[in-house]
């Protein structure tokens, strides 16, 4: 609980949260028990043997708070512990539970509908079939809209790490289950890889009719560059949003780029306080606030910062950017007009 019933009552969409950024201790201890599958300590090579034993080393995982700005060595170790996350998934029954997970956290938020990305290369890469990942997610899927009131969809990321060849093989086996599908996105290590390699993919599923986003760098570490082929060049004409990129916020015509082109920006505060510099952070989410950019708060991995929501997520951006109740509504109302969903379920949101 948040302690604002303001911002607690209000309805919400979410756009940025990764599935497999939900994967606490507890749902791993959870499901690695079930499926009879020790999970080994990094640290020593034995396996833990307790939960509270998996609790302490997830939260050593974890990227520090504190005044440091991104580092390399620190980004590994996130994506190191994220991606170990994956292998405790081993049946459609865990994928199910999972996204159950999010629905039920979802529900008791307020949010009415989100948009969720989930990394399907992580997970043929630990041996799961398409079909236990997404007949999971479906079923939660359904029931989460029927019994819980949340809709959503799901948006495929590519692992940007991985080959522009191993994206599209990605793309080709995704389309069996389009319907649950609206988007595709990058995340994972921004390093050397900038949103143009994975152009012919963007192409395709651009004239297959999937919407577009990209993760762009949240801090200062990869060029602007990132950004502005997002804005404008990938798939020829450039994507329908931008994940992170707050960087932007230094660039009056970049701002103005995407302002013109009314794209959409997902915003997670909580992924940025434990790394850099409180006061620039919200600085800068206020910039873009400020210029008119439809900025959409979201929690992108709670389970991998301090347990925080979207409402958690919203609460720290209302504190620290000073955002009025009234500003709260118009980003909840950004999220609805920049989400995905088909237009007479905007209407009804609005
Ligand atoms: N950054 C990039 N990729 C990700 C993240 C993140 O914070 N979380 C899940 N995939
Ligand atoms: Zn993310």
């Amino acid at each position: 609980a948040t302690k604002d019933p303001y911002l607690e009552a209000i309805p919400k969409v979410e756009l940025h949260v990764h599935i497999e950024g939900i994967i606490s201790a507890d749902l791993k201890w959870k499901f690695s028990q079930r499926n009879g599958q020790a999970i080994i300590n990094p640290r020593t090579g034995q396996p833990f043997s307790s939960l509270d034993e998996l609790r302490d080393s997830h939260d050593t995982l974890k990227p520090r708070t504190g005044n440091r700005m991104n580092n390399n060595e620190e980004t590994l170790s996130f994506f190191e512990a994220y991606y170990g996350g994956f292998e405790v998934l081993k049946t459609q029954q865990d994928y199910y539970d999972l996204a159950m997970d999010y629905y039920e956290h979802a529900a008791a938020m307020n949010v009415r509908y989100a948009e969720i990305f989930f990394d399907p290369q992580g997970h043929t890469r630990c041996g799961t079939s398409w079909e236990t990942m997404m007949e999971g997610f479906r079923d939660a899927q359904r029931k989460a809209e029927q019994d819980l009131n949340v809709k959503s969809a799901w948006i495929m990321c590519f692992i940007r790490d991985e080959s522009p060849d191993s994206a599209m093989e990605h793309y080709n086996a995704a389309l069996k289950y389009r319907d649950m599908i609206v988007g595709v996105g990058l995340d994972s290590n921004e390093a050397d890889r900038p949103p143009s390699l994975f152009n012919e993919v963007f192409v395709r599923a651009r004239n297959d009719g999937f919407h577009l986003t990209s993760h762009c760098d949240v801090g200062k570490t990869y060029p602007l560059e990132h950004i502005h082929q997002v804005a404008s060049s990938i798939a020829g004409t450039g994507a329908d949003r931008i994940d992170h990129g707050l960087n932007a916020a230094g660039d009056a015509d970049l701002m103005k780029l995407i302002k013109d082109k009314d794209l959409g920006m997902t915003t997670c505060p909580w992924s940025y306080i434990r790394h850099q510099p409180l006061d620039e952070v919200f600085e800068r989410i206020r910039t873009l606030f400020d210029a008119g950019i439809k900025i959409a708060i979201g929690s992108d991995d709670p389970a991998f910062m301090e347990d925080t929501w979207v409402s958690e997520n919203l609460l720290v951006a209302k504190r620290y950017c000073g955002f009025t109740n009234q500003e709260i509504q118009k980003l909840a109302e950004n999220a609805i007009k920049v989400s995905w969903a088909a237009e007479d379920v905007k209407r009804q949101m609005l």
